[in-house]
């Protein structure tokens, strides 16, 4: 039977490690000390061609990692397998769930859904990319004070989702985004819903994403 009773004192409750554990991997920041894993041998089936790899060089995070992949090595799969960026998440792997959202170029792109080797050149921005230091980006302390996740699944694509789009409506996207002369941008609940309508949230925050997003969409980034 699940334990829900009160921690011993000073020892954390089973709610607060949960809740922990969340934020940790919503926001990408700390971390539980993960290590590039090798490369998934999977077995190839018959008549399957041999793998055909190449030598990459990505830019994440600002960081450059030269790499040999496979050919056919999703942008997804090499942050998670081979860098161990693990904020970013696999949810579909069919590019439905915005999970593996990331920011290329500062314009956010499903990452299940490019091959790495065409990323190249690229100023790619992850989940982990975002705080600088200690000081979270604007858009990870709003999720924290809107309590904008409850599993936290969805939140780094979300988060990098919800940045890129704020991008998106700067550079001057419809006419009912308003952009002031202070680089705010004015974003309407039913906006904000359809344009980020590509990031499935099954825990269903998604009021209180909404209003981080807004919160947020009211501050120079
Ligand atoms: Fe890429 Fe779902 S994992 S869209
Ligand atoms: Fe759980 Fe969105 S917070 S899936």
């Amino acid at each position: 039977m699940t334990d829900h009773s009160p921690g011993k004192a000073g020892a954390p409750t089973r709610r607060a490690v949960v809740e922990g554990c969340a934020l940790i991997g919503a926001l990408g920041i700390g971390g539980f000390g993960f290590r590039p894993m090798e490369a998934r041998a999977e077995a190839p089936a018959p008549g399957d061609p041999a793998p055909q790899t190449m030598p990459v060089r990505l830019t994440i995070n600002g960081k450059a990692h030269d790499l040999t992949l496979d050919t056919r090595t999703t942008l997804l799969d090499t942050l998670r397998e081979h860098l161990a960026l693990t904020g970013t998440k696999k949810g579909c792997d069919h590019g439905q769930c915005g999970a593996c959202t990331v920011l290329v170029d500062g314009r956010r792109i499903n990452s299940c859904l490019t091959l790495a080797a065409m990323h190249e050149g690229d100023d790619i921005t992850t989940i982990e990319g975002l705080a600088e230091g200690d000081t979270l980006h604007p858009m990870q302390a709003a999720f924290i004070q809107h309590d904008g996740f409850q599993c936290g699944y969805c939140t780094p694509g979300q988060i990098c989702s919800a940045v890129g789009m704020l991008n998106e409506a700067k550079d001057g996207f419809p006419s009912h985004v308003t952009d002031d002369l202070a680089g705010k941008t004015s974003l309407n609940d039913a906006e904000i819903r359809e344009r980020m309508s590509g990031n499935i949230c099954r825990c269903s925050a998604y009021p209180n994403i909404v209003a981080a997003i807004r919160d947020t969409a009211g501050t120079k980034l």
